[in-house]
C-alpha cells in the first residue's frame, strides 16, 4: 500500500486544491470570507479580530522615505515606536529582528526592522515590509507567529509580532543532525496543521524551511516569516509590477513549479518545502545538494529523490513514503491538501506507536 491509497475511501470532494468551507468540527479558525479588492486593507482586516491599533498603522500611507536620510541601524536599547529592543535575534536579507519590550502590553515582543544597509529601493522595500505585516495580519493559528502591529518610527518601518520563545529548527539540525523519526514527524505536523491556517486565508508561504521554523520548549513549533508570501488578496495589485517569471524562495526547499515561477504556486509548493524540511529533519541532510542554485534547482525538476529510509537506518517505511509523496515532482501527485496530509500524518503517527 503507499501512502497515496490511505484515502480512498472518502468521499470525492469537487476541486481537493481548494480550502474547504470550515465545518462544525473543522480543527482549525474558521475561513474569513473573501476580500474584497486588492489591497483593500479595510476589507482584509475586518475579518480580523481584536487589533485595531493596527488597523490604523496598516491602512495609513507611508511616507516615501524615513525623515533622517541615513538613519543608524537599530541597535539594543533603541527606542523603536513604543518598543525598546532588548536583544537581536537575527539578520536577514533586508531586515535586522530584535526582542523588545511592549510596555503598552507588557510583553516582550519581536520586531522586524528595515535594514536600509542592503536596501536599495526604499519605497519598494517599505511596502513588501507592509505587504508582510497586512498578510501575517490575515493568518490566525496557535502555529503562526501572531501578528501584532505594524508601525513607522519614522527612522524605520517595522514589524511587530508576539515574541516565540526558542531557536530555529534549522540552528537545531545544524547543531545536532537528524531528529528521532517521531521528534520529526511531531514537529512537522504541527507545521501541517499552520499551513492549513495559512492556506484557509488564501495566503502560499512560499518559504517554508527549517530556519522559518521556531521551536520552543517541549517542542512546540511556530511558523515565522512571511517575507515571501503571496496573498489572493493582493495579487492583482502586484502582479501590475511583475514582468516575466517571478524568482522567490530558497534553492534547496523549492518546489519544481516554484523554480520555474514563483507568482503561479499554489499551497502545493508549501506541500513539497514542508516534504523537503521533513526529509532534513529525518536524515540531517537535504534531499539534493549542489555546488550552486542552478544544481539544486535541476534536481528538484529532475531527480528522484533517495529514500529517506535508504539513508539512514529506523526510518518507518511509511514515514519514508508519506515524504516522497510530499516531493513528488507534479503538484498534483502530492497531498492535495491540508486534511488529506493530516491525515496521512495522523495515520502514520498512529501505527508508529
Ligand atoms: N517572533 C519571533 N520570536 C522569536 N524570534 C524570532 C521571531 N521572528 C524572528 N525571529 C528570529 O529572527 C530570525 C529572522 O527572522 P525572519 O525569518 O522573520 O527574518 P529573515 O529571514 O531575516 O527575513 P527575510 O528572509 O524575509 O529577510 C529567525 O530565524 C529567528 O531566529
Ligand atoms: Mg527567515
Amino acid at each position: 500500500m503507499s501512502v497515496g491509497d490511505w484515502n480512498t475511501d472518502d468521499p470525492p470532494t469537487p476541486d481537493p486544491t481548494r480550502p474547504p468551507d470550515p465545518g462544525p468540527n473543522d480543527r482549525m479558525t474558521p475561513r474569513p470570507p473573501p476580500p474584497a479588492t486588492p489591497l483593500d486593507v479595510t476589507a482584509t482586516l475586518s475579518a480580523q479580530s481584536a487589533d485595531t491599533r493596527a488597523v490604523g498603522y496598516l491602512q495609513r500611507e507611508l511616507p516615501p522615505e524615513p525623515s533622517d536620510p541615513s538613519p543608524p541601524p537599530p541597535e539594543v536599547g533603541t527606542q523603536v515606536g513604543p518598543h525598546v529592543l532588548q536583544e537581536k535575534l537575527g539578520e536577514g536579507v533586508s531586515c535586522h529582528v530584535f526582542r523588545g519590550w511592549d510596555s503598552a502590553r507588557s510583553c516582550p515582543v519581536a520586531l522586524k526592522i528595515l535594514n536600509w544597509a542592503n536596501v536599495y529601493d526604499r519605497p519598494a522595500a517599505m511596502r513588501q515590509l507592509r505587504t508582510e505585516a497586512i498578510t501575517l495580519s490575515r493568518v490566525k493559528h496557535p502555529k503562526v507567529v501572531r501578528f501584532l502591529d505594524f508601525g513607522f518610527d519614522p527612522r524605520w518601518p517595522y514589524l511587530v509580532t508576539e515574541f516565540v520563545e526558542g531557536r530555529p529548527l534549522g540552528e537545531l539540525l545544524r547543531g545536532g543532525g537528524a531528529l528521532p523519526p517521531a521528534w520529526a514527524l511531531y514537529v512537522i505536523s504541527q507545521m501541517v496543521d499552520a499551513l492549513g491556517a495559512v492556506w484557509r486565508a488564501l495566503v502560499v508561504h512560499r518559504d517554508i524551511k527549517p530556519d522559518n521554523i521556531l521551536i520552543g520548549p517541549n517542542g512546540i513549533a511556530k511558523l515565522i516569516d512571511f517575507g515571501l508570501a503571496k496573498s489572493d488578496a493582493l495579487k492583482a495589485s502586484r502582479a501590475e509590477s511583475v514582468t516575466g517569471p517571478e524568482l522567490a524562495g530558497t534553492a534547496a526547499y523549492l518546489a519544481p513549479e516554484q523554480a520555474k515561477d514563483a507568482s503561479l504556486v499554489d499551497h502545493r509548493a508549501d506541500i513539497y518545502s514542508l516534504g523537503v524540511t521533513l526529509y532534513e529533519a529525518l536524515t540531517g541532510r537535504l534531499p539534493f545538494e549542489g555546488r550552486n542554485r542552478v544544481q539544486v534547482i535541476f534536481q528538484h525538476l529532475s531527480t528522484a529523490p533517495v529514500p529517506p529510509a535508504q539513508r539512514v537506518e529506523g526510518i518507518p517505511p511509511l514515514v519514508s513514503d508519506l515524504c516522497l509523496w510530499m516531493l513528488a515532482k507534479a503538484p498534483a501527485d502530492r497531498p492535495q491538501n491540508y486534511e488529506e496530509l493530516r491525515q496521512a500524518f495522523d495515520t502514520v503517527i498512529g501505527v508508529g506507536r
